[in-house]
Order: C-alpha cells, then sequence, then structure tokens
C-alpha cells in the first residue's frame, strides 16, 4: 500500500476494534429493540427493503434487518473519532442506532440526521432524549424536501453518511448536493455499495467524480475522499 493515508486509517481505525464497553449503552438499546413486541407505521420512501414492506412493521424486525449491524456501527464511531468531524450528516436514521454511535464518538460535533417516516423518527427522537445525546438534531421528512435545508444552514459539510434510499440516481443526486458543502478533508461513507445493480452504479460514477481522489471499497461501506493534489487511487479492503 503506497499510501500512508490509507495505510495509517487501515491500521488505526479499519483493523482495530472497539473496546465493548465504549459502545455498551447503545447496544443494550439495540438489545432492547430486537424484543419489542411494538409495531410502528413504515412510509417507505427508499428503494425499500427486500424483506418486509408492510406499512406496519414490527420494531424487532426494523432492528432486525435495517440497522447496521454492532460490528459496522462501531467502525463507523472509529472513522468518525478519527476524523474528528465538525459536522456529522447521516441520510437515514432509523431508530437512530448509527446515529448514536456517531454521536457518541464525536461528542463534540453536531450530527444532523434525517428520516422520511415521522412514526420511525419520533422513536429515534425518543432514544436520542434517553441516551442524552444531546448533539444530535433530527430532521423528520423526505431527504428530497430536508436535504436542502440542512445543507443551507451548514456552513461545511465535515462527514456524511449515506444510508438511505439505495438507488443510483437519487444516491448520486444526494451525494452531489453533498460535496457542494464539502471540502478536501470531508469523508463520505456510502452504505450497501454492492447492494444492488443501481449501487454497483453509483459507486462507480462516485468513484469517477472528479473532486474523488481515494476510495476504499470496504464491501458494505465505501469510504470516498477529497484530498487535493495527489492522483486517484482505488482501494479494495476485506476482512
Ligand atoms: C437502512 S435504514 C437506516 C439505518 C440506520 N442508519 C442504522 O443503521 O442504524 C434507512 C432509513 O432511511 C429512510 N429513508 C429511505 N429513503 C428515504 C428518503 N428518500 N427520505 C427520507 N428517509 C428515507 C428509511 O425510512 C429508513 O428508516
Amino acid at each position: 500500500m503506497h499510501s500512508p493515508f490509507v495505510f495509517a486509517l487501515v491500521n488505526e481505525v479499519l483493523r482495530t476494534r472497539t473496546p465493548r464497553s465504549t459502545t455498551a449503552g447503545v447496544e443494550a438499546l439495540r438489545a432492547e429493540l430486537l424484543n419489542s413486541k411494538d409495531l410502528v407505521e413504515v412510509m417507505d420512501l427508499g428503494a425499500g427493503s427486500r424483506r418486509d414492506n408492510a406499512p406496519k412493521r414490527r420494531v424487532a424486525d426494523i432492528a432486525r434487518t435495517a440497522l447496521k449491524p454492532r460490528r459496522q456501527a462501531e467502525q463507523l464511531g472509529r472513522l468518525a473519532a478519527y476524523f474528528k468531524p465538525n459536522t456529522v450528516l447521516e441520510l437515514g436514521t432509523s431508530l437512530g442506532i448509527t446515529t448514536l454511535h456517531l454521536a457518541q464518538a464525536a461528542p463534540w460535533a453536531e450530527v444532523h440526521t434525517i428520516e422520511g417516516s415521522p412514526a420511525i423518527a419520533a422513536i429515534a427522537s425518543g432514544h436520542f432524549r434517553r441516551m442524552q445525546a444531546s448533539n444530535i438534531r433530527m430532521h423528520t421528512g423526505s431527504f428530497t424536501d430536508q436535504l436542502p435545508a440542512v445543507l443551507g444552514k451548514m456552513g461545511r459539510l465535515d462527514l456524511a453518511y449515506i444510508d438511505g434510499h439505495h438507488a443510483a440516481a437519487p444516491t448520486l443526486d444526494y451525494f452531489g448536493q453533498c460535496l457542494a458543502k464539502a471540502h478536501g478533508g470531508s469523508v463520505f461513507i456510502l452504505d450497501d455499495i454492492h447492494w444492488s445493480d443501481g449501487m454497483e452504479e453509483a459507486w462507480e460514477a462516485v468513484k469517477a467524480h472528479p473532486r474523488v481522489t481515494v476510495t476504499i471499497d470496504l464491501f458494505h461501506h465505501g469510504l470516498v475522499f477529497l484530498r487535493t493534489g495527489r492522483q486517484k487511487q482505488h482501494f479494495v479492503l476485506r476482512y
């Protein structure tokens, strides 16, 4: 590996593990959700789930199928702690588990998160209050409606995590909007880059974007960097 930047990232973040005690609180909440008997009204604004598109879903099923598993959620937290963003934007809050991982790993950051399903967003907001995550700003509504306003209020965007509406055109649209607020030190994390042909197409287009200089394909996530003054380099890492 010829990039000291990527070498350090791999050794200090990607190949390490988060001490379990650090994320015990959020993960206890996940465990509770996995056992929940509650039903919630779901408004599907994205590409849907391959398993269940019922308008009312069990919270436990959402927790089981829609959320990033612990290991990946912890990796997101380590990335946030490593890059020290002042502003974080998450597209796709769901029940708020990854939002909490990001917000707790970077407690100094203002973490904006957008969720289109109002009942799910209300549950997530309750979780943020309960976990006293006062650095999270919840925005309820479609990405199309909310994103321009949220970005408009943000000076610069340091870290963006795109985890919703897994189709090519919308993903590229949201990425493009976020780019307008991004800078050479910004980090983008795209979820499920190999989930469908559409997401493969989106990932290839992101890699080819003239402002993108370094990408790291971690299979579940794609990391995107805009660091200036270097040739394009694309890495594929599997653990
Ligand atoms: C995969 S889940 C997010 C999981 C969460 N990041 C986690 O791992 O803890 C994606 C969420 O994005 C929301 N979503 C999808 N498309 C959307 C859109 N176009 N506008 C707003 N919300 C959307 C869905 O309602 C869903 O709750």
